[in-house]
This record gives structure tokens, C-alpha cells and sequence, in this order.
């Protein structure tokens, strides 16, 4: 390709991980030479940027990650950025129906993250249409479902049952190879200003490998 990969992490509702995927899927990247840019559309909390000033002040010697946040014209800027990043990563409040359109638009491809539990799943209907929509209007756009927070108690059966919830949606999002499990390291991590991969825990550090290689398996 000549310009770099396109990646966004939405969702309507808060708190499912977008932005802990976007800094970690970040960090991946970052550390396997690319140049990799997060544009955040998260004017009031500011989670990633956030993250990244605390990088660059107490981790100067990782490796740099930029970042901006975008309300207006995300668009022209995530184009724009492509050009000179490998990596775009967009980090995209649900609660903003023009950003989240235009993410859509104009990505490669799409994470939406869920918390595998009925009341989470349930939201993919708020986005159905949208999804639908922009599929057309950007046709080589692969969409996955991402279950994050999933339990670590292997009888929990919340995985299986969303799982099951979204095969009715399968013409418009596939299952992410990967689950990503509710570990004390993605908080500690994301605190720190670092990602998984620079701690010491295999298990999310698989999670989060696996992650960027389901995403170059797809450009
Ligand atoms: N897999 C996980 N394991 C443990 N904590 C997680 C995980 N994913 C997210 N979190 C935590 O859950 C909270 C919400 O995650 P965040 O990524 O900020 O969500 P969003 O950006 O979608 O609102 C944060 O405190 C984050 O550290
Ligand atoms: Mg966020």
C-alpha cells in the first residue's frame, strides 16, 4: 500500500476498550519498527493522550508513539496522516455519530470491542444500520467483533453466549481471532504509559501480539 494502515477501535458504549486496544495494538506496532500515529476522538477524557504524555515523561527510552486528537475534520486529518505513518490507529467515543461515520468510512479495519454480557452484546443494534450503511460506501473494509474483559474462570459461559449472539450478524462483522481476557496488566499497563508487550506477562503479551497480526493478515 502506499500510504499506511488504517485501524479503528468504536463502539457506542464506554468502557467496553477501546482506548486500552489502541494503545496496546500501538505499542505493538511501535515495536516492530513502524511509525504509528493514534488520533484520538475523545475531546472530554482524553484517555490516550493522556497515556502518551505519561510515555513520553516517565518512558522516553521506548519507543515514540504520537498522537492527536481530532473533533472536527477527521477525515482530511487521518488521510493526511497516512501518508506519513505506517500505522493509524483511531480511538472513536461512540457518543459522536460524525466521527464514528466517517471512522467507518475510511478505515481498513474496524474493532468493535464488547464486554461479553447480554446488556453489552445487545448495543451491536444500535449500530446495525450505521455498519450497513458504510459497508457499501467502503467496500474493502473487513469489521470485527472483539470480546475484551472476557472471565478467566473457564466455566463462565459469557464468551460462548456472545459468541452464539453474534452469528445472526456475520454478514456484517466477524469474530476477532482474539479474546482479550480481563488481566490486572492491561490497567497497570495503561497507568504506566506503556502497553502489555513491555510488561512482564506472557499471556496478555500473546493476546496483544496475536492482535497486530490478525490486523497485518488483513492489509
Ligand atoms: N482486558 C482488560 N483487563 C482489565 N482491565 C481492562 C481491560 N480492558 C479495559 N480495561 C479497563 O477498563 C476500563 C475501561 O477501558 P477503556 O479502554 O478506557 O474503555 P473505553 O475507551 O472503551 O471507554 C479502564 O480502566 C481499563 O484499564
Ligand atoms: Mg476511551
Amino acid at each position: 500500500m502506499e500510504r499506511g494502515i488504517i485501524v479503528a477501535f468504536l463502539q457506542v458504549k464506554g468502557g467496553s476498550g477501546k482506548s486500552t486496544l489502541t494503545q496496546n495494538l500501538a505499542v505493538s506496532f511501535v515495536h516492530s519498527n513502524l511509525k504509528v500515529k493514534i488520533i484520538a476522538c475523545d475531546i472530554r477524557q482524553r484517555t490516550c493522550s493522556k497515556w502518551v504524555s505519561r510515555r513520553n515523561e516517565y518512558h522516553s527510552d521506548k519507543p515514540k508513539i504520537f498522537s492527536s486528537i481530532q473533533v472536527d475534520d477527521l477525515k482530511n486529518s487521518v488521510i493526511e496522516d497516512s501518508k506519513n505513518y505506517d500505522v493509524v490507529i483511531i480511538d472513536v467515543q461512540g457518543s459522536d455519530s460524525k466521527s464514528l461515520r466517517t471512522a467507518l468510512l475510511i478505515s481498513d479495519i474496524v474493532y468493535i470491542p464488547f464486554t461479553p454480557s447480554q446488556n453489552d452484546v445487545e448495543v451491536i443494534e444500535e449500530l446495525y444500520g450505521l455498519l450497513e450503511d458504510t459497508q457499501f460506501q467502503n467496500n474493502n473494509r473487513k469489521t470485527f467483533y472483539i470480546l475484551n474483559n472476557c472471565s478467566v474462570h473457564y466455566l463462565d459461559q459469557s464468551i460462548s453466549d456472545a459468541e452464539l449472539f453474534f452469528k445472526d450478524y456475520t454478514h456484517i462483522l466477524v469474530p476477532s481471532q482474539i479474546r482479550v481476557y480481563n488481566r490486572k496488566v492491561y490497567k497497570v499497563a495503561s497507568s504506566e504509559g506503556l502497553g502489555v508487550i513491555e510488561m512482564n506477562d506472557l499471556k496478555s503479551k500473546i493476546e496483544m501480539l496475536n492482535l497486530k497480526k490478525e490486523v497485518e493478515s488483513y492489509v
